[in-house]
């Protein structure tokens, strides 16, 4: 029981890997605030949750400042304190983000090359991708990452708790293969978490940032077959992650155990990159 008697917060927790970092925390003594803009899927969590009755879920949009504030203050009334933030919550794709029209001339560069001719077709990720498809993706992936974190902060300073805080970013981060904005705002959650561990650190605050590779979530159900496989093919265990592999590594990062870890990035993706 490592978490016996602290609280954490989990974004995104009605799906994939926050949804299993939930189960883990609880399962492990925490009293958890799962945290989802579908409020149907965080109250799934929930009622799962080994300490459900200590627990409970809310909708929010974390890209949305003054929603992220009413959670905190709804956090601080029920519990007083917070112990592990777990800043979960992104998006791949949004609207707008001009992905569709990428993938379409990538599949005609693709055949090509494959039919031996000089290819005329460029992929130009950047040339589609509107200002309000970056601009979401932007406010979720790094705007909610500092709304939470900025939150939790207040509430670990009044409270007096050495509390945690982890990040979620992705190994696109570190190799650029992705979506633009995706790349970009994870990129930024890196440099956010490391800024925020040196300014903490001698309030015995810990903020390390997880990239996790190819991961068995519904997030990745919206790549090929074919594409998953290449994955596999790339990541030297020979296999995608599974989501319970992320939540045990957020487990050792909110626990005493990674008492000696603070502004570090750990790539949790089975060696397709080795930092
Ligand atoms: N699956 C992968 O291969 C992979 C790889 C690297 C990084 N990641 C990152 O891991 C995190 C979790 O991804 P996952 O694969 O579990 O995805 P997922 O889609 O299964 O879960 C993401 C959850 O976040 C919620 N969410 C989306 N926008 C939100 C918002 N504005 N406010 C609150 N909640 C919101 C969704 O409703 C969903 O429940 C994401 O940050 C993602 O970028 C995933």
């Amino acid at each position: 029981m490592r978490l016996e008697g602290k609280v954490a917060l989990v974004t995104g927790a009605g799906s994939g890997m926050g949804r299993a970092t939930a189960a883990l925390f609880a399962a492990e003594g925490a009293s958890v605030v799962v945290v989802d803009i579908d409020e149907a899927a965080a109250q799934r969590t929930v009622a799962e949750l080994a300490t459900r009755e200590k627990s409970f879920a809310r909708a929010c949009d974390i890209g949305d400042s003054a929603a992220v504030a009413r959670l905190f203050a709804e956090v601080e009334a029920r519990y007083g304190c917070l112990d592990v933030l777990v800043n979960n919550a992104g998006v791949g794709q949004v609207p707008g983000d001009g992905f569709d029209q990428y993938q379409q001339r990538l599949a005609r560069r693709s055949e090509q090359l494959a039919a031996g001719v000089e290819p005329d077709v460029f992929t130009d990720m950047i040339v589609d991708l509107t200002d309000a498809g970056w601009q979401r993706i932007v406010d979720i992936n790094l705007g909610g990452t500092f709304y939470c974190s900025r939150a939790a902060v207040r509430l670990m300073i009044a409270s007096g708790r050495r509390g945690s805080i982890i990040n979620i970013a992705s190994l696109s981060a570190l190799s650029g293969e992705g979506p633009a904005a995706y790349c970009a705002s994870k990129a930024a959650v890196i440099g956010l978490g490391k800024c925020l561990a040196r300014d903490l650190g001698p309030r015995g605050i810990r903020v390390n940032t997880i990239c996790p590779g190819p991961t068995r979530t519904p997030m990745m159900q919206s790549i090929s077959r074919e594409w998953q496989q290449a994955l596999e093919r790339a990541i030297p265990l020979g296999r995608l992650l599974e989501p319970e592999e992320i939540a045990r590594t957020c487990l050792f990062l909110a626990s005493d155990e990674a008492s000696a870890f603070t502004g570090q990035t750990l790539a949790a993706a089975g060696g397709m990159m080795m930092l």
